[in-house]
């Protein structure tokens, strides 16, 4: 079978992960990448020889042996070169977030359907063993109702020159979330802050609320003197503590709870009583989540089926975003939320089959 040519747009950071990642797929070539940065270019075609460079974007989309186009530039350019890659007939596989608002996401997705192309969105963490693990002990009611999500994101980060922290590093947090969580939020607040004349904002608290007593909590920032990646989800029977940091045992399902009884002689006394049971912690896959993403991509492309993370996803996931950016300009002014278009939700079997 012929392999399916891919081209790399931008070749920073994370464009090197997905290069790697590609490459090492048997049925794919990585034909092209393609950078402005003619050093980017040369450290690439340094460990990739065979690799063709390309400078400009026109160079990728005008090319007729590239099948598939993957955009790992800055956020500001997914939109623009998205569209262009859609209308010149190639599939489309865009960094998080997919864009920078809804109304570009929903035209993403009119063209992908128009050129009949596979639009997805890199939600690199819904691939991981871990949220692929917690998703499969929530969805088996093992935890009961959900009650919180909560999760803090911080680190000394590498600012960027085209978004705040909210656009930087919720994407993860509320693709997570929107994966865990059956219930979608009704409105977003967020506050955040501006320091050492940062243009955007390198700090940012975020909630998510919902019609039942549900809460989600954000907390993101640049600015911290170590990293933490911690998600607690707290449900009525069980809690789980997702702590990306631990290279064993990120996931701990935690056998606590309090049950609260009123004193029926004095309604002002509230008799609670603790439940302290067993740590469990998941055995969890570890193959590499931007392997099992990048093989998503491939795999809804030749069996011509809408990957778990398609354009759909990426608008659930910018909705929050938006919301969350214009609270912010509001001093934390709750935005409330439609709901979204459509209906469908990431389904638990799909992702559990990513590995299969
Ligand atoms: N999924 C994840 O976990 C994850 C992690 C990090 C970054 N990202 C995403 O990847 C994307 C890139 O982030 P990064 O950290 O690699 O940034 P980066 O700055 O390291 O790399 C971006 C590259 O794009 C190139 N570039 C910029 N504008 C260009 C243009 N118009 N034409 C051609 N090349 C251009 C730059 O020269 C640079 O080499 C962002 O969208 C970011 O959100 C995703």
């Amino acid at each position: 079978m012929s392999k399916l040519r891919v081209a790399i747009v931008g070749c920073g950071y994370w464009g090197q992960n997905l290069i790697r990642n590609f490459s090492e797929l048997a049925d794919v070539e990585v034909t092209a990448v393609c950078d402005f940065n003619l050093n980017a270019l040369a450290r690439t075609k340094r460990r990739y020889p065979a690799v063709e460079l390309k400078q400009d974007f026109q160079q990728v989309v005008s090319d007729s042996r590239i099948h598939a186009v993957v955009i790992a530039t800055p956020v500001s350019t997914h939109y623009p070169f998205a569209s262009q890659a859609l209308r010149a007939g190639k599939h489309v596989l865009v960094e998080k977030p997919m864009a920078t608002s809804t109304k570009q996401v929903l035209e993403l997705m009119e063209l992908a359907d128009k050129y009949n192309r596979t639009l997805m969105v890199d939600h690199t963490f819904l691939y991981t063993g871990a949220v692929r693990r917690m998703r499969s002990i929530i969805g088996a009611g093992e935890i009961g109702d959900l009650l919180y999500f909560d999760s803090v994101r911080i680190s000394l980060g590498l600012v960027q020159s085209d978004i705040n922290v909210i656009w930087d590093l919720a994407p993860h947090d509320f693709s997570i979330m929107d994966c865990l969580c059956p219930e979608d939020p009704v409105a977003v607040s967020a506050v955040g802050a501006k320091h050492l004349g940062c243009a955007f904002e390198n700090i940012a608290y975020v909630t998510a609320h919902f019609a039942s007593s549900m809460i989600a909590h954000f907390h993101l920032n640049w600015l911290a003197p170590v990293k933490v990646r911690k998600t607690l989800v707290g449900g009525t029977r069980k809690m789980i503590v997702y702590d990306d940091m631990e290279t064993v045992e990120k996931v701990r399902l935690y056998d606590k709870g309090i049950t609260v009884n009123h004193d029926s002689e004095s309604r002002e006394r509230i008799l609670a009583s603790y439940r302290n049971g067993d740590v469990l912690a998941p055995n969890l896959d570890t193959t590499e989540a931007l392997r099992l993403m990048a093989r998503e991509f491939i795999d809804s492309i030749v069996q011509k089926r809408l990957p778990i993370c398609d354009g759909y996803a990426g608008y659930r996931v910018v909705r929050l975003l938006e919301a969350a950016q214009q609270s912010m300009e509001l001093n934390g002014q709750p935005i409330e939320l439609a709901n979204p278009v459509g209906s469908r939700r990431i389904e638990e079997p799909a992702l559990t089959a990513v590995v299969a």
